[in-house]
């Protein structure tokens, strides 16, 4: 699997539909933990392809939130996206607003990370470091069966994610926390940027 885009006509592209802080942290955010899962699940190679369906997953999501994974499409073959990386981004949200079911590793790891990137962000704006970086797994576990913290974040999705890719929920958590972790900093630097 290989992106047709740069990463940087990528984020070009996420720009022009996504003006929102919110939303491109998100976006940069699945970003790095997409590029972070592929090294760490043996998938180096295509660790760009995994990054940039990352930073693309939720390309139409500000703009046209009714009309979620169904617009996509359109905007992403207009700017020369490949038909597999869209594929992958629909597949994201499977069950909800895509009939498109994630088959390949990269398409399940992104199910199920997109929405506990959620959770685990909102739960490290709680902690004095507003940061993942001293987070624990005990912490998340702790956060996802309150189930009015980050209401919004579906704990179904997360426990289907994990059940796709044959995790144990811990290990999924575990693991987008690292991967957090990895691009916790460069984000935010970016974000600073973006907002100033
Ligand atoms: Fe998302």
């Amino acid at each position: 699997m290989e992106s047709t885009i740069t990463r940087e006509q990528a984020l070009e592209l996420l720009k022009k539909y996504n003006k929102e802080a919110f939303h491109i942290q998100h976006a940069l955010t699945v970003e790095g933990v997409m590029r972070w899962y592929a090294n760490e699940l043996g998938y180096g190679a295509e660790a760009d392809y995994w990054a940039v369906t990352g930073l693309l997953h939720d390309i139409d999501f500000e703009l046209y939130p009714e009309e979620h994974c169904q617009k996509a499409p359109e905007l992403l073959r207009e700017a020369g996206v490949g038909e597999d990386m869209i594929r992958s981004i629909c597949s994201h949200g499977y069950g909800i607003c895509s009939d498109v079911k994630p088959e390949h590793e990269m398409e399940k790891v992104l199910f199920a990370a997109d929405e506990l990137t959620g959770l685990i962000g909102a739960a490290a704006l709680m902690r004095p470091s507003k940061s993942v970086m001293d987070m624990e797994v005990s912490s998340v576990k702790k956060k996802f069966k309150d189930k009015r913290f980050a209401a919004g974040c579906s704990r179904d999705v997360i426990r289907e994610g994990a059940e796709n890719l044959g995790w144990e929920l811990n290990d999924l958590f575990e693991k987008t926390i690292m991967a957090m972790r990895s691009c916790e900093e460069s984000i935010s630097k970016a974000m600073e940027e973006y907002t100033a």
